[in-house]
């Protein structure tokens, strides 16, 4: 599984792309609203950091706007993936700049019927959200699943890209279920890497070796020299 990180903020972007296993990045308005800065200075740098698909998204509403954004954002680095909102006018929008190669994340996916429409218009992502889902009492990962089953059942090249990621669970899940890529916020990809046993079995391991004396450790011992 993919694994991209859900922000904006490119100290964050930085820190996660040392770990050497961030294979993207996705924005939307909001998170780059809280950076304060010019949109395409944000993309431009975050396309410096990563080398993979970095997701940046059309505000426009109606198809004209939308393709017109895609082809000004694609043109931006090769790496954007352009997303649109997953309405009647994204669709449309999708179904064009798709045939002229412009790679699409739809957006703002909530039923595994909008995804079948995103499969069909030639989106290259669609991104369902789990964690928004959840929050009015419904099952997103079960929303995931469905998806990925039916893009299973008629071989849609289409990836399932997990959004609105609130746990490590819902990364477990998407994994487990096997959604294509988890797109994850900062806080919860920092959470991955740990674990309290990993924590007590090295310690455990460093104060061993510690008190195992020159023999084990390959030390000199005192006086050799003399
Ligand atoms: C996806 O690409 C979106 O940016 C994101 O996952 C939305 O998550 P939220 O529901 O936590 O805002």
């Amino acid at each position: 599984m993919k694994i991209f990180l859900d922000t904006a903020n490119i100290d964050e972007i930085r820190e996660a792309a040392k770990t050497g296993i961030l294979d993207g990045v996705t924005t939307n308005p909001s998170l780059i609203a809280k950076e304060g800065r010019a949109f395409e200075d944000v993309i431009n740098e975050i396309c410096s950091l990563v080398d993979g698909p970095i997701s940046a998204e059309v505000v426009s509403t109606e198809a004209e706007g939308m393709v017109a954004e895609a082809r000004h954002l694609a043109g931006i680095h090769e790496n954007i993936v352009v997303k649109v909102p997953l309405t009647r006018d994204g669709i449309e929008a999708v179904s064009v700049v798709s045939q002229e190669g412009i790679q699409t994340n739809v957006t703002l996916c909530f039923s595994p019927l909008q995804a079948v429409l995103a499969a069909k218009a030639g989106a290259t992502m669609i991104s369902p959200f789990a964690g928004r889902l959840d929050d009015i009492g419904h099952d997103g990962m079960e929303i995931c699943a469905e998806i990925v089953e039916i893009y299973e059942n008629y071989g849609y090249a289409t990836e399932v890209l997990a959004a609105s990621i609130r746990s490590p669970k819902h990364v477990l899940d998407a994994a487990l279920m096997g959604c294509d890529i988890a797109t994850i916020p900062t806080r919860v990809f920092n959470s991955m890497f740990k674990h309290p046993l990993t924590d007590r079995g090295l310690a455990a391991f460093l104060a061993d070796w510690e008190n195992a004396g020159d023999a084990v450790t390959g030390a000199v011992p005192a006086g050799a020299a003399d």
